[in-house]
């Protein structure tokens, strides 16, 4: 299944759109929830676990699901395909893993933000669940990065399946 020009740019769009958006998402998210662990001011502490929970939910998720989708399209709508190369393959499986992390961090996320809303919650409270979500929006942020620089220097390397699909049409060429 190969797109025509047109629609292989929009798609294409779309894809950097939710992709590279996901990843300014999860810097915001991040920035919060270092605000959330490291200020000495006790509202200040409690200030950001609503908004990171409104982030999570309504930006980082749909964008990581919407750059999923939106890579399948571009890998299997494009000679790339999707167990071709090691770069697509990886890819792929690094936003999987982005999407599951982030789908087990939601009720960690939820809970902060409940915590949140009771003013008797001090900054030496949930300091390991406030640490965490430092630790995994770090995490989700560097393997985002790395995911960009895969998709922008697509380093060579065929997987067998690849090699194999080659050759035929190498074969039926000549
Ligand atoms: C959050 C994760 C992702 C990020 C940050 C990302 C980023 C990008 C970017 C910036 C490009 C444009 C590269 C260029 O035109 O030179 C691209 C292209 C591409 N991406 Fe992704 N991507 C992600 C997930 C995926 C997934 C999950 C797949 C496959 C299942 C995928 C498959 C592709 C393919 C095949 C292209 C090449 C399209 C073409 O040149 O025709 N991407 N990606």
């Amino acid at each position: 299944m190969i797109m025509t020009p047109g629609f292989r740019k929009i798609a294409l769009v779309t894809h950097i759109i939710s992709s590279v958006g996901s990843l300014g998402a999860v810097a915001g998210f991040l920035a919060l929830a270092i605000v959330g662990l490291t200020s000495q001011d006790i509202p200040v502490t409690r200030s950001p676990y609503v908004a990171m929970e409104v982030i999570a939910l309504f930006v980082v998720l749909p964008l990581v699901f919407a750059s999923l989708l939106t890579g399948l399209v571009q890998a299997l709508g494009t000679t790339w395909g999707l167990f071709r190369h090691y770069w697509v393959l990886v890819k792929l499986l690094l936003t999987l893993f982005t999407l599951i992390v982030l789908l087990l961090q939601m009720d960690g996320i939820s809970y902060m933000a409940t915590a949140s809303t009771e003013t008797t919650l001090l900054n030496t409270d949930l300091v390991g669940l406030r640490r965490s979500l430092v630790i995994h929006a770090a995490g989700g942020l560097i393997v985002l990065l790395a995911t960009t620089m895969l998709s922008v220097y697509k380093p060579h390397g065929m997987t067998r399946h690849g090699w194999r699909k080659h050759q035929e049409r190498k074969g039926g060429r000549t």
